[in-house]
């Protein structure tokens, strides 16, 4: 059964871990499904993780809305929430509910995602009275990395954790349903997640929080290289049996050991129809 904003909430109250994972496309969005995870993510980290950027900021809306339209018909019955990207929300309210309506419409989404505290609460608001459900997301927010001065742990001092506290409740006040806590102390995270009502979703953010997100990617080690992280445990080592895989149809090709007999046709043989897969 999809998932909807309130049921993240009732899991909170219930002390349901949440379970996030991003994905960026048919096949990723299928199996995210398959594997029973409560909502997907269409992260903009697919910058980094697909697209082969440094930092999420070149991602644009029509790249979200495509690629949330591929997760939309892979995962049809899980909840999906969509990121906004880099400056997609940040020049007035019109602007931000056109650009969340993209991400409903066309892609398919069923929540938005907007980076930071209480300076954007009034577009939360917004997105809330128009209908659109609304994902937080404070802490490191790397679409503001280069005025953060870099991916740094968020929450180290009191004064710090104050500030996160006060970013939380004013997105809860504003109706987001839920906020993305990323990479910061667990005392942070702690004193966040007890100040609101609404789930916390924690990256890098410890053992506190209401829920956990990834990146596909990053739990699957489908990269090359893969460059290990603390905050991440890792399930499986895709990058390297897909490259050791593809050495062996490269050998196998080289040395004609494929195609076989067995992939090839005969006379009066019918082919299999269809696309592959
Ligand atoms: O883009 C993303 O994948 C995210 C998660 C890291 C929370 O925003
Ligand atoms: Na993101």
């Amino acid at each position: 059964m999809k998932k909807t904003a309130m049921k993240l909430g009732a899991m909170k109250r219930e002390q349901d871990p949440i379970t996030f994972l991003t994905a960026y496309d048919y096949p990723s969005a299928r199996m995210a499904e398959e594997a029973g995870i409560d909502a997907i993510l269409v992260g903009d980290s697919l910058g980094n993780v697909v697209l082969g950027y440094d930092s999420t900021i070149p991602v644009t809306l029509d790249d979200m809305v495509y690629h949330t339209r591929a997760v939309a018909r892979g995962a049809g019955a899980t909840m999906i929430v969509a990121d906004m990207p880099f400056l997609t929300y940040h020049t007035g309210a019109s602007d931000t509910l056109r650009h969340a309506a993209r991400l409903m419409q066309e892609g398919g989404a069923q929540a938005v995602k907007l980076e930071g505290g209480a300076e954007i609460a009034d577009e939360v608001a917004a997105c809330t009275r128009a209908g659109i459900p609304v994902l937080g997301h404070i802490g490191l927010t790397p679409q503001s990395v280069h005025q953060l001065g870099g991916y740094r742990v968020q929450g180290k001092s009191k004064a710090a954790i104050d500030r996160l506290v006060a970013d939380a409740q004013a997105l809860e006040e504003a109706g987001a349903f839920g906020i993305v806590i990323e990479l910061m102390t667990d005392e942070a995270a702690k004193a966040v997640t007890a100040a609101v009502a609404i789930p916390t979703i924690g990256i890098g953010a410890g053992r506190h929080c209401d829920g956990q997100v990834l990146v596909y990617h990053d739990i699957l080690q489908y990269a090359s290289p893969y460059r290990a992280k603390k905050f991440v445990k890792t399930y499986a080592d895709l990058g390297a049996t897909i490259r050791t895989a593809i050495g062996e149809y490269v050998a196998d090709v080289k040395s004609r050991a494929f195609p076989a007999e067995v992939h090839s046709f005969q006379g009066g043989e019918t082919p299999a129809a269809g696309p592959s897969a």
